[in-house]
């Protein structure tokens, strides 16, 4: 029999061609989320269910899908989706992790440049129409040559950070739950630091670790205040990784010089108090979003289906392996 294969939210073209070859297609077009409604009618005979991280794969979501082999999620963050739920009903789970890692880490390295030479500041006076003169003492930011850049989470996009890092001349260290891959580790020139001294230490702390409940508000007041007044934050993860009201009260005490955020805490609606800082750099979680990487995000969750469609494991799987 010919498998269904319900793609939860708009993808790329190129993800769908490699889906048509492993089944049935639907997909839902719209940019709007999907209503629960027709969700739980696709996924009623869904094989396949490709998903977005806008999409809560839960209890809810398992229970409207009897037939389900795999959950492909077209982010390499995977914290929508209950991955216990999914091993518990024999659901196999995938993510896109390395497709994104340089644009990610382009972006992170973009936000550190944006802070510490506060670009988003004179952009708004420039739109703002106020007048400006070129003046010695003018918008002075901070230089980062030879400054230290703490990544907390070294996976393929600390890894991209930290070469785009030593390129500008900054000296990178970082904090991993575990060390690093051997073949990484040789090329990685960043020394590994516990959390405590890599906050007390950096000028700039770049968040870049999954988000789990180990890592829900691991940027808490307590983090904030072991950083430098002078450091400054970024977070490309994901937004709850920082409680956002420390943050707030961080940035407004002068606790740390500035922040720069792709990513919030109740997505998509972003705390008041952040967009009253000028030190707060703030856009709508773009990490991923170039054409080519979006393209190649779809085409590696397709891939995944196929794979698991053919009887095989995905290519890259996560959470617990669970007999199909
Ligand atoms: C991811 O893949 O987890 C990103 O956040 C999507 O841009």
């Amino acid at each position: 029999m010919t498998a269904r294969i319900a793609v939860l939210g708009r993808i790329p073209a190129s993800g769908l061609e490699v889906l048509h070859q492993a089944g049935d297609v639907w997909s839902w077009d719209q940019d709007e989320h999907i209503p629960d409604d027709v969700r739980n009618e696709k996924l009623a005979t869904a094989d396949a269910a490709v998903t977005l991280l806008t999409n809560k794969v839960d209890d809810a979501f398992l229970d409207a899908a009897p037939n389900l082999r795999i959950v492909a999620n077209v982010a390499v963050g995977f914290n929508n989706v209950d991955v216990a739920a999914c091993a518990r009903r024999g659901v196999l789970v995938s993510n896109t992790p390395g497709v994104l890692a340089d644009a990610t880490a382009d972006l992170a390295m973009t936000l550190i440049l944006m802070a510490t030479r506060r670009m988003a500041e004179g952009e708004r006076l420039i739109r703002s129409g106020e007048p400006w003169a070129w003046g010695m003492f003018m918008m002075l930011g901070t230089s980062i040559q030879g400054r230290q850049l703490g990544i907390i989470g070294m996976g393929g996009i600390g890894e991209a950070l930290a070469k785009r890092a030593r390129a500008f001349g900054m000296n990178v260290v970082y904090h991993n739950r575990r060390p690093v891959a051997p073949e990484v580790a040789p090329h990685l020139d960043a020394q590994r630091f516990e959390l405590d001294e890599l906050l007390a230490t950096s000028d700039v702390v770049s968040v870049n670790c999954p988000y789990n409940a180990d890592t829900h508000h691991l940027i808490d007041a307590a983090a904030l205040q072991r950083m430098k007044s002078s450091a400054f934050l970024v977070n490309t993860a994901r937004g709850p990784i920082v409680d956002e009201s420390a943050l707030v009260d961080g940035l407004r005490a002068g606790e740390i010089a500035g922040a720069a955020l792709d990513v919030f805490e109740h997505e998509p609606q972003v705390h008041p108090g952040l967009l009253e800082l000028d030190n707060a750099v703030l856009v709508p979680h773009l990490g991923s979003a170039t054409v080519e990487t979006r393209g190649a995000m779809a085409e590696l969750a397709a891939r995944n289906v196929v794979e698991v469609l053919a009887g095989r494991d995905p290519l890259t799987p996560v959470g617990v392996r669970h007999l199909r």
